[in-house]
Order: C-alpha cells, then structure tokens, then sequence
C-alpha cells in the first residue's frame, strides 16, 4: 500500500484509521474522502481531505486517478438501528458504495478493503463460538448489505482478480469519533455519560451479550490483513475477528468498580433489542489467527481504564 484512498473517513473508524494508515504509510499517502463538508474540515485539521460523494461513479473514478491511489478503504456505510429506519436507503447507500468501490478497484487495479460485521449473522446462526464459515441469514437491511457484500466482493476477487479483503466487525468501542445508528454504540455512549454527568439510560437489554473490540486492535486487523501474504489467504471476504464479549450489565458493573457513583437504568429499544438477539456471543476467529497472524492485545479491563483515561482527560476531569 502506498497511496490509499478512505471513502466514508469521517466516522467512528475513519476518523482513527486515518492517523493509523498515516504512521504507517506516511502523511501524505493517505486522503480521506468524505460527504459531509463539517467531516471534510476536521479531517482536513490532520490529513489531506476531500469532498467526495462514494455513490457517484465518475467523482470517485476522477480521485483514484488523481491521487495514482493503489489501496482503496471503503467505509461508507448505514449501521443497523439506522439502517431498520430506512432500509432502501441503507441498502443504495451500502451496497452502492461498495459496487463503485469494487469497480474502480477492478479499473484501477487497486486493493479493496470494505468492513462486514457481526450484523451478517442472524438468529439461526449458531451464537456461540460461530464458526468462520456457517448460517449467514441476516434480518436487517445492514445484515442483508453485508453478506450481499461479502459475496459480491468474493465475486470481484475470483472473477476480476480484484485483491479484495475484509474482517467482521464486532460493535468497535472508541473515544475518537461517537459511532452513529449502530446496535453496539452504548458500549461507546456509556463512557461519556459516566464521565459527563454519572448516569446513564442504556437502550439495548442488560443480558445483550455481543463481540465487542478495542479500536486499536481493530486498526491493526485492518493493515495486518492487508499486508498479509496472499498466498496464505484461504478465505478474503469476510474473517471473523474476536477479543471481548460482554452484556451491558457486564460493563456496566466494571465500570462502578472503578466510579463507585455511576448510576444506570434500561429503556429498552424493541428494534435494537431484537437486533442483538440475533447476533453472535463471540465469533470463532482461528481462520484470522491462522491465515493472517491475527493477534488482539486488549481485553475488557485494561479497555475499560484506556476509555475512561483518555476521555476524562479530554473532559479536564
Ligand atoms: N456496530 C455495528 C452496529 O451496531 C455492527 O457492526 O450496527
């Protein structure tokens, strides 16, 4: 990878994958590309940023061309409670994205990274230790666009020899960027309200038990695989990748250990709660460990201190 291009950079990933790509490659390899002007000008505060509409062909094409870019990171995307809202937009906009994303990697014979999720998992996949290949049959539009996703971009790399890879996220805990309309963002939502004012309504059920990841072990994944011999790929599109599964009671009870005045309650969110019903206790990851040295380092406790660290001091608390 030498000049990469992150469609999609200003959300929960975007926004710490940017600085992550930029120690490794460079500052000036990297562009992120985003829709909204407001994502543009932060980003522009720490990295070459564009403008740049994922759904439309030719902007796209005329960027990859512009910048000679050779490694393309695909991360527009509506989240599932978002997604439930409006799903044909979920779906135009999800596997839009990625249709011109595949394309243009075709074209321009770029490598092709596109996230898939727990989301492409559903209530008849077996939830525990799931295995890497199994029952993929979503019910929401963002777990319909990500099994759809991983097909189409399988396609793209037997078909076209596009180099096309990508990990399942589980629901990714941060303090760079808040995530937006996702199932798992009360793991991220928690740490400001604790912080913020002690209290927190938490609207995902207390027995939810779902893979969660600390964002730097989730940026590792990502350049790990790409740089990942080919050759010892046996699977691409998607691999499933675990380091913590926890419900919120869970988190929530090591949080108090550590703020004994931390307060919480439930108001439960019916399309959320069935949501998280469906997905996985914890993925089964060995594929990852054995083709591409997958190797996470953060487990529940030390992520808990990292959060609450980091934010506090953002806070002055
Ligand atoms: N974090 C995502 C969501 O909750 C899952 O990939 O929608």
């Amino acid at each position: 990878m030498k000049r990469i291009l992150v469609v999609g950079a200003g959300g929960q990933i975007g926004t710490e994958l940017i600085p992550h790509l930029q120690k490794h490659y460079g500052a000036d390899q990297v562009i992120a590309a985003d829709l909204k002007d407001e994502s543009v000008t932060r980003l522009s505060t720490f990295s070459r940023a564009i403008k740049l509409d994922a759904l439309d062909f030719a902007s796209y094409g005329e960027a990859v061309k512009k910048y000679e870019i050779d490694s393309i990171f695909n991360l527009v995307a509506l989240l599932s409670a978002t997604g439930e809202k409006n799903p044909e937009l979920a779906w135009k906009i999800n596997m839009g994205a990625l249709l011109n994303s595949l394309e243009l990697a075709k074209e321009f014979h770029t490598a092709l990274f596109t996230p898939s999720s727990i989301g492409a998992f559903g209530a008849s996949t077996p939830h525990d230790h799931t295995p890497q290949d199994t029952v993929m049959r979503p019910n929401t539009m963002y777990g319909v666009c990500k099994v759809s996703g991983e097909l189409l971009s399988d396609y793209y790399h037997e078909r076209f020899g596009v180099d096309t890879r990508s990990v399942r996220f589980p629901g990714i805990i941060s303090n760079g960027c808040l995530p937006g309309g996702g199932t798992t963002d009360y793991a991220v939502e928690v740490f400001y309200e604790v912080l913020g004012n002690g209290r927190y309504t938490c609207t995902v059920p207390r027995d939810a038990y779902m893979d969660m990841m600390y964002m730097p072990d989730a940026l590792n994944a990502v350049t790990t695989l790409m740089e990942a011999d080919p050759s010892k790929l046996v699977h691409r599109n998607s691999f499933n990748i675990a380091s913590m599964s926890f419900t919120p009671e869970q988190l929530f009870a090591k949080i108090k250990e550590r703020i004994p005045s931390f307060t919480w309650d439930y108001d439960i969110d019916p399309v959320k709660a069935a949501i998280a019903a469906s997905w996985p206790d914890i993925m089964d990851d060995t594929c990852a460990r054995e083709e591409w040295g997958w190797n996470p380092k953060w487990d529940l406790d030390a992520m808990i201190d990292d959060m609450l660290r980091t934010i506090a001091s953002r806070l002055n608390k």
